[in-house]
């Protein structure tokens, strides 16, 4: 049987590829960029040129730092090989090569990689909440803090509200497919969640547990705690705002340290070394 014909047989959840969808549901590295590019330089007066992506996955937001700025370099840590290898093929390889001499995809644990010194670290998409000991966490922080420069400022994001203290399921219909991301279990005593993402075709086919993530669901002022005694000098939130009449959730984030909106916040995090 010839491929073409093979592959026709094919449901659209087995022809599909994980890591796309991902990139194609969750991460928006543009937007995430622009936001880092911003606030540094509303803080510090001038443009970050250095960053270290953790818990990179597929290493797409250290690919297109590279390509905003000749000077810029990247590094992206992950300690998962099947996923710096799927980042190199679709995203470190269609760099230019000039790009790709300033990207390093680094195999690690990023509770105990050493980098160079960078300008900017990103830990986003609340991967750091993988991290559930407040002593691991607060390792976490050191280490980051350690790799910035004096004038360097850590980015992540948290995420709460009654809504996340529950479990749910969330639909997202995008082009080509349906993307779901599912609060499957929580216990609220340790704050200890079990997410899912899933994804749905239209030909009623399903890719279940796509990925799976077993967090804490940290709190901001305990964030903000662990940043402090980790070394930072500042910390501030970036809450998403939302559209007051339909509800909908806005591409704007205001510097606050209230949050009205009870059910639910979303926020980038700047820690200030
Ligand atoms: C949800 S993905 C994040 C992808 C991307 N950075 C984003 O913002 O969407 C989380 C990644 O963290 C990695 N990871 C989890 N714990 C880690 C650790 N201690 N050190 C390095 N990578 C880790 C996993 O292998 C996984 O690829």
């Amino acid at each position: 049987m010839s491929k073409k014909k093979k592959d026709k047989k094919l449901t659209m959840a087995q022809r599909a590829d994980r890591h796309e969808l991902y990139q194609e549901s969750v991460q928006d590295s543009e937007f995430e960029l622009d936001f880092v590019q911003d606030t540094y330089k509303d803080i510090r007066k001038k443009k970050p040129v250095t960053l270290r992506e953790d818990f990179a996955g597929t290493s797409r937001s250290a690919c297109v730092w590279t390509k905003r700025g000749k000077d810029n370099r990247a590094y992206a840590v992950d300690f998962d090989q099947e996923v710096l290898d799927w980042g190199h093929e679709h995203n470190y390889m269609k760099l230019k090569p000039k790009q790709r001499e300033r990207v390093e995809l680094i195999k690690a644990d990023v509770l105990k990689v050493k980098t160079p010194p960078v300008d900017v670290c990103l830990a986003f998409n609340f991967s750091y909440w993988i991290l559930q000991e407040r002593k691991d966490l607060k390792k976490y922080f050191r280490s980051v803090h350690r790799t910035l420069n004096d004038d360097g400022i850590f980015f992540l994001d948290g995420f709460g509200g009654s809504e996340a203290h529950t479990t749910s399921v969330e639909k997202h219909k995008l082009k080509g497919f349906t993307y779901l991301w599912d609060q499957n279990k929580y216990n609220p005593l340790t704050q200890e969640m079990q997410c899912y993402i899933h994804f749905r075709f239209p030909d009623k086919s399903k890719m279940d547990k796509a990925f799976s993530y077993t967090w804490r669901l940290w709190g901001g002022h305990e964030i903000e705690d662990l940043l402090y005694e980790a070394g930072f000098s500042n910390v501030r939130f970036y809450v998403q705002k939302f559209d007051e009449k339909t509800d909908e959730a806005l591409d704007e984030f205001e510097e606050t340290r209230v949050v009205e909106e009870h059910e639910c916040w979303i926020a980038y995090i700047a820690a200030e070394k």
